[in-house]
């Protein structure tokens, strides 16, 4: 999965004098059904999280207080996204790794996830997830589509 999967998203903001709201539905303001939510806290100064990739799961970053940033890296390229808004959300689809660094104190990272958590999901060896994701990026080789269709004849 290329980063152009990856995009920021402006959830709808309902501002009020007395605090503002936002919400997310699942399908509408995320693209899949909201199996998971989890969220960091509590988070030392100088911690980085993460450092994996899924092989299936897509997720919503959301700084829902203070700040962080997230790496993300699809086998080719990789970009820093920095997060410190409740109402602005970070899409991170499958095969795509990331590191979250630069916490501030009492930052809260909340994660919509679109599967349970399930550990036979995660590429945590960054040579192996580079590997398999430029393998699926590459082309099939001419020759494997005639031996294909030669089968199907
Ligand atoms: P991990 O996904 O590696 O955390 P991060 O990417 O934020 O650094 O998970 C850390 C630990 O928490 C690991 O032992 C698995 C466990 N965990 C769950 O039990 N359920 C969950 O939903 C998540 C995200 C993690």
């Amino acid at each position: 999965m290329s980063l152009d999967h990856c995009h920021l998203v402006t959830l709808p903001r309902v501002n009020d004098a007395r605090g503002n709201l936002t919400f997310i539905e699942g399908g509408n303001h995320v693209g899949f059904d909201i199996a998971r939510v989890y969220y960091l806290y509590d988070v030392p100064g100088g911690a980085e999280r993460g450092g994996h990739a899924h092989k299936e799961l897509e997720q919503l970053f959301v700084a829902m207080s203070g700040s962080f940033d997230v790496v993300l890296d699809d086998g080719n390229i990789r970009q820093r996204f920095s997060l410190n808004r409740s109402y602005v959300g970070l899409y991170v689809p499958r095969m795509v790794w990331r590191e979250i660094d630069n916490f501030s104190s009492g930052s809260v990272c909340m994660v919509l996830a679109s599967m349970p958590y399930d550990e036979a999901d995660y590429h945590r060896d960054y040579d192996a997830f580079r590997r398999a994701a430029r393998a699926e990026a590459e082309p099939e080789p001419a020759g494997a589509s005639v031996v294909s269709l030669d089968r199907a004849a």
